[in-house]
């Protein structure tokens, strides 16, 4: 863009994306950002899970998106929750917060990755995970989310 005597306008440099691993001591964060992309105060039935991990994507200062998840088994690791701010979408950050999980829980031991997904609420989490070699390993209808849900799990 060009401003009025020709001069180009600066442009803010691309902030740099930052995926780091918070303690519930950044659980308002995490709160704040789960309530605007998920229009709801529950972030995850309970916090009192072994290998609890909490990862926080930042764009520069910004926290934009988060990813939770912890143990469900020796060789399977839940992502539980996982959510971009809309202004931010369709940058990969996700993938990256997906990444991220994948190479920490692997150093930890885990085997598998597993989450759950509303395909018709939530179209990104199933075309994602169908796209980074996740198998559908899981179907229902979940009567409280009235709606259809799969499984998907990938070996790590
Ligand atoms: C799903 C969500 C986390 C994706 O975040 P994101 O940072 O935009 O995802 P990415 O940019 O990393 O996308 C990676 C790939 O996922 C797929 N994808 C992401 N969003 C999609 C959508 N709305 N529709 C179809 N495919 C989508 C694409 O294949 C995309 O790759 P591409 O952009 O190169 O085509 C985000 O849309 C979100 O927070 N949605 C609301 C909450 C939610 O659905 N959480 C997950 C519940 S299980």
């Amino acid at each position: 863009m060009q401003s009025p005597d020709d001069t180009p306008t600066l442009v803010a440099p691309e902030r740099p994306l930052r995926i780091v691993e918070v303690g519930m001591g950044q659980l308002d964060v995490i709160k704040r950002l789960n309530r605007v992309i998920f229009g709801e105060e529950r972030v995850i039935n309970t916090f009192e899970r072994a290998d609890l991990m909490m990862l926080l994507a930042s764009l520069g200062d910004e926290p934009v998106g988060f990813k939770i998840g912890y143990k469900e088994s020796r060789e399977t690791f839940y992502s539980a929750k996982g959510g971009v701010l809309a202004a931010y979408r369709r940058r990969g950050i996700s993938r990256q917060l997906l990444y991220a999980m994948t190479e920490r829980i692997r150093r930890k031991g885990y085997r598998i990755l597993a989450y759950d997904t509303f395909p018709n609420m939530h179209p990104g989490m199933t075309v994602m995970g169908l796209e980074e070699g996740f198998r559908v390993t899981r179907a229902d209808y979940n009567p409280t989310y009235k709606d259809f849900r799969l499984r998907f799990e990938k070996k790590i």
